[in-house]
């Protein structure tokens, strides 16, 4: 929908013009999985699929939201609220609200029109796409003093403390700080980050939906996280500097793997080796070399399917589609997997083709029709109308 359009659907239901339009993208993660909360390494890129947020000022301390895909409205007073069972969309941006207010910000009230392109449930971050809006929506509008890695940090607090889901920062970063024709190279301690240009001409990102909704995939991604702070309590009797996964070199863990058992030894070798393939993206790519990217994504799937156990039946297949497929440099599952979406790096000249097997396999197969987003690089949260300057 553009611009005009939305201010027009503002104006009908809130009777005046928006002062503010953010937009925010959702995105894909190029490789790096179940690393961020490993204290490892990621590496995301922004997509061109946006959430839409239009809000102005209102002196009555409540904020009015009307969401356009969902067609309803919500509002809570922000002297007094609790997250919504009825409405559990509007949970993002009560959450927002709560960490802002916890925090000391002074915010006051807004009405706000919220349209999300980016497809839900998928794995491609529709949330964090919705908590980056609402932030950035309270920081324009009330002049926030709050930094990019505040805002990201209170953002994932807000999914963690008041959505309830345990996830880590990558999301929020990407939302945020992600940059056109780069991927962003985070290091999840430290929260520094490096934007790596993406040499692509004449191949893309084709994101394939699976349409499998990530099935129980809050309770086993918590379990994952459980795994790993178990495995680093076994290993720390060996190693009594580590923290976290991320302190465990690929020579450690080969040394001291015996000690784990056989399920958390494949976990821990997963985000041992995860990271390290991550560094190795970030060389071939900054040398503009897709196949060794390509073969990267391949063995992250791998080691996603094999070790860590995050993928189904349905990715994998996705995956070996594009593993026959001419013109495919790579594909991986992204995002948590039990679900959601694979990408494929694919030569332009074979998306079509590719498209049209995966319809039909697929199809044959499973019984679904997947859904296809060519996506590109881009950038991260913007303010695109600013009534205030
Ligand atoms: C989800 C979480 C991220 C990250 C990925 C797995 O998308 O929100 O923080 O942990 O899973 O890499």
């Amino acid at each position: 929908m553009n611009k005009e359009n939305l201010i027009k659907q503002y104006k009908a239901i809130y009777k005046k013009s928006p002062t503010h339009i953010i937009q925010t993208p959702g995105r894909i993660n190029l490789i790096g999985e179940h690393t961020d909360y490993n204290d490892g390494f990621v590496l995301p890129i922004a997509i061109d699929r946006y959430t839409n947020m239009l809000a102005s000022k209102n002196d009555d301390g409540k904020v009015r939201l009307y969401d356009l895909k969902y067609k309803e409205n919500d509002e809570f007073n922000l002297d007094n609220f609790e997250p919504s069972q009825q409405k559990k969309w509007s949970n993002y941006q009560r959450g927002i609200a709560k960490v802002l207010l916890d925090a000391g910000y002074k915010i006051g009230g807004m009405d706000v029109l919220i349209f999300s392109e980016v497809p839900e449930g998928a794995g491609l971050s529709s949330s964090a796409s919705i908590e980056i809006a609402i932030l950035l929506s309270f920081k324009e509008l009330y002049n926030l003093d709050i930094k990019p890695i505040e805002m990201i940090e209170l953002a994932r607090k807000a999914e963690n403390d008041f959505v309830g889901v345990k996830c880590g920062i990558m999301d929020q970063f990407a939302s945020l700080l992600s940059k056109e024709d780069n991927a962003l190279f985070i290091d999840c301690r430290t929260l520094d980050f490096q934007y790596i240009p993406l040499s692509i001409q004449g191949y893309s990102f084709l994101v394939c939906n699976s349409m499998i909704k990530r099935k129980l995939a809050e309770s086993s991604y918590n379990q994952r996280r459980q795994e790993c702070r178990e495995a680093v309590k076994i290993l720390q009797k060996h190693l009594p500097e580590i923290t976290v996964l991320r302190d465990v070199s690929i020579n450690d863990f080969e040394k001291y793997k015996l000690y784990l058992p056989e399920e958390l030894k494949r976990r821990v070798e997963h985000v041992v080796y995860e990271n390290e393939r991550v560094k190795q993206a970030v060389e071939v790519l900054k040398k503009g070399n897709l196949e060794a990217f390509g073969e990267l994504m391949y063995q992250s799937h791998k080691s996603l399917k094999e070790l860590y156990e995050v993928s189904i039946e349905e990715l994998d297949l996705l995956v070996e589609i594009g593993m026959n497929e001419p013109g495919v440099l790579g594909a991986r599952l992204t995002g948590a997997g039990f679900g959601g979406c694979v990408i494929y790096l694919v030569e332009d000249s074979s998306i079509e083709h590719l498209k049209e097997k995966n319809l039909d396999v697929y199809h044959r197969k499973i019984g679904l029709i997947p859904q296809f987003y060519k996506v590109v690089p881009s950038r991260g949260a913007y303010v695109w109308l600013n009534g205030n300057r």
